[in-house]
């Protein structure tokens, strides 16, 4: 009888720890589909007037896949230099009344579906100019109205925090002392946003001249929560040359991703708070003549000052993944393809144009390289012109598992990279000290751990 009894009491117990193991799997699962699964950042830049788009470019709510980001930036607020508060640049698109589009709502709702997801709004972008940011810094009186109006904007329309995009400081229409104010600027935002347990972060040129007249990266360090690298637009049609837009490994001009992170250590930026930048569009050319040798790489041919546009963005010396790799989905549809080795990224030319653009496999080099060197995580710009659709599932089919989905595939092979790195949780080795406070754990996975007692309780209560 004894044995008997034992014999169904450990079956009871193989039934219960199966069902523990099933329970753990779809928790899981839930998070495999609703958020990265590793422990660096991944922030995605969304660009607003996406929806405006054409055809297979418009980019609305319902193609935005926020499981591919750890963090969404809604791009962009502008500054109302008349009453010196952040506004909303796009009622329409942006607000909710009179049957408007709702994107604040939209956005920030994507966190129901994503437990520990950030939405922060960025204010700024080329737009916006750097004048009305240069005046506004330089007052102490005006900075506080518009910390004031930050805070009440984040508040009212619920986002996680704040990203400063002011391109740039001491540039276009700035003047030498915006390096120093920008960092007033920075330190008066965190004080108020720091106590309310609000995210600020910046988003920095890369060009080592632009760092150097703009940014005063050491002070700025200790107030921004995260810095944005925008490590892209190295080189472009304004060059009269076919250069790639954002080169990896280091180059004598010094424009490369590896010159700028590189350059921001050494000026003090903490590794756990930079976040590299990466472009999902490239850059396009005109050549001046056609290739001679049937194989040549474009890479320094010479080209015309103003690239060509691509169908959905249509900016001249633009050109989104989506749109590049339509593009050579149908058999190439005339485009020659290679890779440059030096840069390490890709291009096509066909005729008289050219692209130098990221792919998966340059993307998965940038991943890997923010692993490596430690770095916080990764950003992009933006999600927008990733291919979102899958359309071009055929040239990145080998690249993807057909069962986690073909579209995406510039972010899915950033997250990939990212999760075959060893945690950063292994080390703790950044050049600069800091105050930081221990990561939060998401409620994701404090959930799983929660539901494992339970079953475990539940267990050990039975046998
Ligand atoms: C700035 O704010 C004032 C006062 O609310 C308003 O009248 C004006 O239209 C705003 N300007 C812009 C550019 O939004
Ligand atoms: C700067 O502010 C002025 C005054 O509000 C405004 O007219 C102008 O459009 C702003 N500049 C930009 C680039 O937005």
């Amino acid at each position: 009888m004894g044995n008997h009894l034992g014999f169904v009491t450990s079956g009871a117990f193989l039934i219960i720890f199966a069902a523990a193991l099933i329970a753990l799997q779809i928790v899981n699962g839930l998070q495999a589909t609703t958020r990265p699964q590793h422990d660096k950042v991944v922030v995605c830049y969304v660009s607003s007037w996406a929806i405006y788009r054409p055809g297979n470019g418009r980019f609305g709510f319902d193609e935005l896949q926020a499981e591919h980001c750890t963090h969404l930036v809604y791009a962009f607020a502008g500054l109302n230099a008349s009453t010196s508060s952040i506004r909303s640049i796009d009622p329409w698109a942006d607000l909710e009344e009179g049957g408007a589009k709702g994107g604040y709502k939209r956005m920030t709702e994507l966190r129901n579906k994503h437990p520990g997801l950030k939405v922060t709004i960025a204010i700024g972008g080329w737009n916006e100019g750097s004048a009305n940011y240069s005046e506004l810094a330089a007052s102490p009186q005006r900075r506080q109205t518009f910390v004031n109006s930050a805070v009440d904007f984040v508040r009212k329309y619920n986002f996680d925090g704040l990203d400063l995009d002011w391109e740039f400081p001491t540039q276009r229409g700035g003047a030498p002392h915006d390096k120093e104010n920008f960092v007033l600027l920075a330190k008066d935002l965190s004080t108020a946003f720091r106590s309310r347990g609000l995210l600020l972060t910046a988003a920095l040129g890369a060009g080592i001249a632009t760092i150097n007249a703009a940014y005063d990266v050491a002070r700025l360090s200790e107030y921004l929560d995260y810095i944005h690298v925008m490590a892209y637009d190295y080189h472009g049609a304004w060059n009269m040359k076919v250069l790639s837009n954002a080169p990896l490994g280091r180059a004598a001009d010094q424009l490369s991703v590896e010159d700028s992170i590189q350059h921001l250590l050494k000026l003090g930026a903490p590794r756990r708070k930079l976040v590299l930048g990466l472009p999902t569009y490239g850059r396009t050319f005109v050549l001046t003549s056609l290739l001679s040798g049937a194989n040549d790489s474009p890479i320094g041919a010479e080209a015309m000052s103003t690239g060509f546009q691509g169908p959905y963005t249509r900016e001249n010396g633009f050109m989104g993944y989506n749109e590049i790799c339509s593009e050579l989905v149908k058999e190439k549809n005339g485009w020659r393809t290679g890779w440059d080795k030096a840069s390490g990224t890709a291009w096509a030319v066909k005729g008289d144009k050219a692209i130098t653009f990221d792919n998966p496999n340059s993307m998965m080099m940038k991943a890997d390289y923010a692993a490596e060197m430690k770095l916080a995580g990764v950003m992009v710009w933006s999600i927008d012109t990733d291919d979102f659709l899958g359309t071009c599932a055929n040239i990145n089919a080998e690249k993807l598992d057909p069962l986690l989905g073909l579209d995406y595939p510039l972010m899915r092979s950033i997250n990939f990279a990212l999760s075959r790195a060893p945690s950063s949780h292994d080390s703790n080795d950044n050049l600069v000290p800091d105050d930081v406070e221990p990561p939060i754990p998401d409620s994701g996975l404090q959930a799983s751990l929660s539901s494992v007692i339970l079953i475990i309780s539940l267990v050990s209560s039975l046998c």
